[in-house]
């Protein structure tokens, strides 16, 4: 790992633990990036605090043990460090990076099992805007995950089961099967579920023969379970379009849906009340897990089983844990999911513990995903304040995309292709690039910005880069001259992207792709400072400072591209 802030931590530490005793050997050296130097360690003034001496006198001490860093020292201000590191150590730091296949990235030993539970549309709904974010998170932290050679195991949570299947098999007969799966194929869920619901509340005898459907569907009738085998691989096909489009990496295999955990749910409950876990209270079976009280001061339940002995969303969802640590032996299980559920996982969560179900080594987290807003600032809706449907959304990125590319000259496919890479990956980026948890408002004109941190401008980057070495005429895995950094836009650069390998790190430790995001805009930003100082192949450059300079090109590409990629936000050959 080359990340110059681990490394300096690694140093000052073991010069504390040197100049002061071992017990010193794990404080938190705190290393900044200053404004005066490199970096800034603050220790010295509460070291000295604790040692009752000057800050001063401390820091001294420190410098001294860090006599042969490569680097320089100095104290300043009532004790701090200001650290500036060597150009050679910074630039011999990229050349390795740029010698290593994983770019400094480790590599999570002992592997974990990750599971991601993400997606998971509703198939007696349309699937609409708010499972895009939940969907694009939860792609980036699969990746992510992947990357640092953990076991990743997707899970789509479809809402595949429950009572509106009963009125939506009937309509399907209704409709006649050829003509139902058109429509659901093409994405006509909610108009498909509409027509069912307008039916069932007007129509007794639709409603008598959808509530029989019901309990033929739970019985497990073949006819039944056939056709709404038909309904769902309808629905499915139509997710797996949306899913090829925005290029995510979810296939029919990773579909572990409501329905799965139906033939558990008997013994969930049965096992969840021999523990004592679950109580019968007004007729319900309920978990209480402590410290959840209502408004009114009362001990909150869980419900797992209703009082009509239906089970319900929190069932499911008890099994599932269940099922996640003991069969798939995560490590750890993150439930990308919109925020508004956020009490619910707490409780399952907490209920799942109180059953011994959740062990201390195994973590749950419910990775909080904000609402998508409209430029309104409320929830985002079609003009008749109808929600909008995804397909319809993801095609006037494309076309706005197309429009702005209009002008480049390039023939019909190409540009289709171009366009459907920056329109998708405006959208993908613009999810990613703001805290999981934050609301954020979709805006078509930002998010396709070619300025500012946005998908396309990210795109750009590396497309530019890419024209440098295609003028160069070499390929950029052939550009591996050594890394010289002489002007301070080369140096800032490369001190930038050393730290690459610990940031993925700490982004698939902390479930934030946002900070990736950040990283990679800053990478971008000082590629475009270090492009406008440096030129590379031009008139009057030297062939030697070209080829330094050409290996720093081929580094930054090569982190964007990774980078990128680990966003799941593609990137054109050429824009
Ligand atoms: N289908 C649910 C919804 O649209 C999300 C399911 C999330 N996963 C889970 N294990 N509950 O709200």
């Amino acid at each position: 790992m080359t990340d110059p802030q681990i490394v300096l931590t690694e140093r000052v530490q073991q010069a504390l633990a040197h100049a002061f005793g071992s017990e010193h050997a794990d404080a938190d050296p705190l290393i900044r990036p200053s404004q005066f130097a490199d970096f800034q360690a603050n220790v010295a003034l509460s070291l000295g605090k604790r040692l009752r001496r000057a800050p001063r006198e401390v820091a001294e001490a420190i410098k001294a043990e860090l006599s042969d860093f490569p680097g320089t020292v100095e104290v300043s201000g009532p004790g701090f460090l200001n650290i500036t590191l060597d150009d050679t150590w910074i630039a011999s730091e990229a050349q390795r990076m740029l010698a290593d296949p994983r770019l400094g990235v480790g590599t999570i030993t002992p592997a974990q099992t990750v599971v991601v539970d993400y997606s998971a549309p509703n198939a007696a709904k349309e699937m609409h805007v708010g499972h895009l974010r939940t969907t694009i998170v939860g792609d980036s932290l699969a990746r992510l995950h992947e990357h640092l050679g953990n076991t990743v195991i997707r899970q789509n949570h479809l809402g595949d089961w429950g009572t509106p299947f009963g009125m939506l098999i009937e309509h399907l007969i209704d409709v006649g099967e050829e003509a139902a799966v058109a429509q659901l194929e093409a994405g006509m869920g909610t108009e498909f579920y509409q027509a069912a619901r307008v039916k069932f509340d007007g129509d007794e005898e639709f409603r008598q023969r959808a509530r029989s459907r019901v309990t033929t569907l739970q019985g497990g009738d073949p006819a039944t379970m056939r056709l709404w085998h038909v309904f769902m691989d309808a629905t499915v096909s139509f997710f797996n379009k949306v899913y090829e489009l925005l290029g995510v990496t979810l296939t029919d295999a990773d579909i572990a849906g409501e329905s799965m955990y139906n033939p558990m749910l008997d013994k969930t409950c049965d096992d969840l009340e021999a523990s004592g876990t679950a109580v019968m209270s007004e007729g319900a079976l309920c978990v209480f897990p402590p410290g959840f009280t209502g408004s009114d001061d009362k001990p909150l339940p869980l419900i797992i089983r209703k009082s009509d002995g239906g089970y319900g969303y929190a069932t499911t969802d008890m099994a599932a844990i269940r099922y996640r640590v003991h069969d798939l032996k995560a490590d750890r299980i993150l439930y990308v999911v919109g925020n508004e559920q956020t009490l619910h996982f707490k409780m399952v969560f907490a209920a799942a513990k109180q059953a011994g179900w959740l062990p201390d080594n195994v973590s749950a987290e419910h990775i909080q995903i904000g609402m998508m807003l409209g430029k309104d600032g409320r929830r985002f809706r079609t003009r008749s304040g109808e929600s909008v449907k995804l397909m319809d959304l993801l095609q006037e990125a494309i076309d706005r995309a197309t429009a702005a590319i209009s002008d480049r000259g390039y023939d019909e496919a190409t540009r289709n292709e171009i366009a459907r890479a920056v329109g998708m990956g405006a959208v993908k980026y613009a999810d990613l690039s703001v805290s999981h948890d934050s609301e954020y408002i979709l805006d078509f004109d930002r998010m396709l910005a070619f300025t500012g941190n946005t998908g396309p401008y990210m795109q750009y980057a590396t497309a530019r880069i890419r024209s440098i070495f295609r003028k160069a005429g070499i390929q950029p895995a052939d550009a591996t001259a050594s890394i010289v950094l002489a002007a301070p836009a080369e140096r800032a650069l490369g001190l930038h992207l050393l730290g690459f390998g610990e940031l993925i790190a700490q982004v698939a430790a902390g479930s934030e792709p946002h900070r990736l995001c950040n990283f990679l805009f800053q990478t971008a930003s000082l590629f475009s400072t270090f492009y406008e100082d440096c030129p590379v192949v031009k008139a009057g450059v030297d062939p030697e400072t070209r080829d330094h300079r050409l290996a720093l090109c081929a580094l930054t590409l090569r982190v964007l591209e990774t980078g990128l990629d680990l966003l799941g936000v593609p990137v054109p050959e050429r824009m």
